[in-house]
C-alpha cells in the first residue's frame, strides 16, 4: 500500500475511525488532515472504547507514525488532554508529529462560535462550538495563529495584535476574557507540545520517497465540506479529496487510492437538510440500535435510511477507487430495508444532489426496497449481498468491506 485516503461520504460519524483502525494494520503512518476538535472518531479494542479527536486513528498500534497535518486546527488543551488520556492508559504506542504550519484554536474562537450560534437563534447551524469556524475564519483573514506562532518568541506579541483586532471590531467579546491568562497558558501548552512540533510536509515527502505506507484519514464527511456540502450546514474545512492536498501537504501524484466510508444507514448532527430523515419511532429504533449519539457532544444523531444520490454525488466528487459500508449489524432483523434512489421534487423526479437548500429540503425520497436479514455467523446472507450488490451497482464502485460491529474483529473483507 502506498498513499490512501479514507473519506467519510455522509455527513460525518460514518465510522472513519474504525476503518482506518482496521487498515493502519497494514501500513506504516496515518495522516490527518482537515478538521479539528469537532471530529470524533471512535476506536474499540479488546472491549476499550478510545475517543479521538485530533489524534490520528493509528495512534494505538505500536510503532506506527502519526501525523496532524497542516490542514487541522489545533486547539492546544484538548490535544494535551488526548495524549495524556492515551499516555495514562498506556495507548500512546506510535510515534506523533504535528505540522508547525497547522492553525491554533483560542478561547475566543469558542466564544465567538457559542456567541454566533444564540444570534442565529432558530437558523443556528448546530455547531459542535468547538470554535473550528472563526478559527479557520481567522486563518483564512489571515489573523490566525499557527503553531509556528505558538513557539515562537513573538507569540505573545502576535497575540495582543490579533485580540485588539477582535476587540475592536466585536465589541461583544470585550471583558469576556483576560488575554494575559490565555497567553500564560499558551506559553506552557507550547513546552509541553514542542517535541512533536515538526516540518511535517518536509517528513511526508520523505516518508513517501522511502516508500512508506501511509493513510489520511478525513474527519467530517464529504456532505459537510465547505465547497460541495449543504451549505451552509457544513463545517467549515475541506472534508473533500482536495483537503488531502492543502491539508498535508502531498502532491496528487503521489496519492494511490481514495477509499470512501459510508453507513448502512444515514445520520445528521446539527441543523440542515436530510431528504431520507425519518423523524418517527423507526428513525428512534435506529437510533438507540447504532448507538447514535456524537462523539464529541453527545448529542442524538438525526438518522435515516442510505440515500444513495447523496453518495452517489460524493463518490464521484472524490473519485473513490472503493467503499466500506458501516454498521450493517445495525439494519439486521428488519422486515424491509430501504435505500433512496431518486427525490421527487414538485411533481418531477430529480437524480441528482441540488445545490439549492429550499430545494432539498423540498425533496420526497423515491425508495428501492429490500427485505430484511439476519446474520449467520460471519457470512452474509443472500439478501444482505443483494443490498450490497446494489449499492455498488448504483454507485458504481465495490464494496470493499462491511463492518457488523464496533470492535475491530467484527470486520468482512471483500477484498
Ligand atoms: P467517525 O467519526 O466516522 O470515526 O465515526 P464515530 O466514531 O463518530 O461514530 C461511529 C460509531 O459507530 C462509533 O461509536 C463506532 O464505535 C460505531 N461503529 C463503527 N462501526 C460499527 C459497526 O459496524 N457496527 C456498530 N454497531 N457500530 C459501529
Ligand atoms: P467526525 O470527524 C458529525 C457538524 C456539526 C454541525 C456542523 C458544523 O466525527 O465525522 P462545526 O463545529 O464543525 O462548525 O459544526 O458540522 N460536524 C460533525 N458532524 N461528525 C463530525 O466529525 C462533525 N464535525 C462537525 O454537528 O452540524
Ligand atoms: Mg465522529
Amino acid at each position: 500500500m502506498g498513499a490512501i485516503a479514507v473519506i467519510g461520504l455522509h455527513w460525518g460519524d460514518e465510522g472513519k475511525g474504525r476503518i482506518v483502525d482496521f487498515l493502519a494494520q497494514k501500513c506504516n503512518g496515518v495522516v490527518r488532515y482537515n478538521g479539528g476538535p469537532n471530529a470524533g472518531h471512535t476506536l474499540v479494542v479488546n472491549n476499550e472504547v478510545f475517543k479521538l479527536h485530533l489524534i490520528p486513528s493509528g495512534i494505538l498500534y505500536t510503532g506506527k507514525i502519526n501525523i496532524i497535518g497542516n490542514g487541522v486546527i489545533i486547539d492546544p488543551s484538548t490535544l494535551i488532554e488526548e495524549i495524556d488520556g492515551l499516555k495514562n492508559r498506556n495507548f500512546l504506542n506510535g510515534q506523533l508529529f504535528i505540522s508547525d504550519r497547522a492553525p491554533v484554536l483560542f478561547p475566543y474562537h469558542k466564544l465567538i462560535d457559542e456567541l454566533e450560534e444564540s444570534i442565529r437563534g432558530s437558523f443556528s447551524l448546530g455547531t459542535t462550538k468547538k470554535g473550528v469556524g472563526p478559527g479557520y475564519t481567522d486563518e483564512v483573514n489571515r489573523s490566525g495563529l499557527r503553531i509556528v506562532d505558538l513557539i515562537s518568541d513573538s507569540f505573545e506579541e502576535k497575540l495582543r495584535r490579533v485580540w485588539n483586532l477582535k476587540v475592536k471590531l466585536s465589541p461583544a467579546l470585550d471583558g469576556r476574557l483576560d488575554i494575559s491568562d490565555v497567553i500564560k497558558a499558551y506559553k506552557e501548552y507550547s513546552i509541553i507540545l514542542k517535541p512533536y512540533i515538526t516540518d511535517t510536509v518536509g517528513l511526508l515527502h520523505r516518508l513517501i520517497s522511502e516508500d512508506t505506507s501511509l493513510l489520511f484519514e478525513g474527519a467530517q464527511g464529504f456532505l459537510l465540506d465547505v465547497n460541495f456540502g449543504t451549505y451552509p450546514y457544513v463545517s467549515s474545512s475541506e472534508s473533500s479529496i482536495s483537503g488531502v492536498f492543502s491539508g498535508s501537504g502531498i502532491n496528487s501524484k503521489q496519492l494511490e487510492k481514495v477509499y470512501g466510508v459510508a453507513k448502512s444507514y444515514m445520520t445528521r448532527v446539527g441543523s440542515g437538510p436530510f431528504p431520507t430523515e425519518l423523524k418517527d419511532n423507526f428513525g428512534e429504533y435506529l437510533r438507540e440500535k447504532g448507538k447514535e449519539y456524537g462523539t464529541t457532544t453527545g448529542r442524538p444523531r438525526r438518522c435515516g435510511w442510505l440515500d444513495c444520490i447523496a453518495t452517489k454525488f460524493s463518490c464521484q466528487i472524490n473519485g473513490v477507487d472503493g467503499i466500506y459500508l458501516t454498521k450493517l449489524d445495525v439494519l439486521e432483523g428488519l422486515q424491509e430495508v430501504n435505500v433512496c434512489i431518486g427525490y421527487e421534487y414538485e411533481g418531477e423526479r430529480l437524480d441528482y444532489f441540488p445545490a439549492s437548500l429550499e430545494v432539498l429540503s423540498e425533496c420526497k425520497p423515491i425508495y428501492e426496497k429490500f427485505p430484511g436479514w439476519r446474520m449467520e455467523g460471519r457470512n452474509l446472507p443472500k439478501n444482505a449481498i443483494s443490498f450490497i450488490s446494489f449499492i455498488e451497482e448504483f454507485l458504481g464502485t465495490k464494496v470493499l468491506g462491511v463492518s457488523v460491529g464496533p470492535q475491530r474483529e467484527s470486520f468482512i473483507d471483500l477484498c
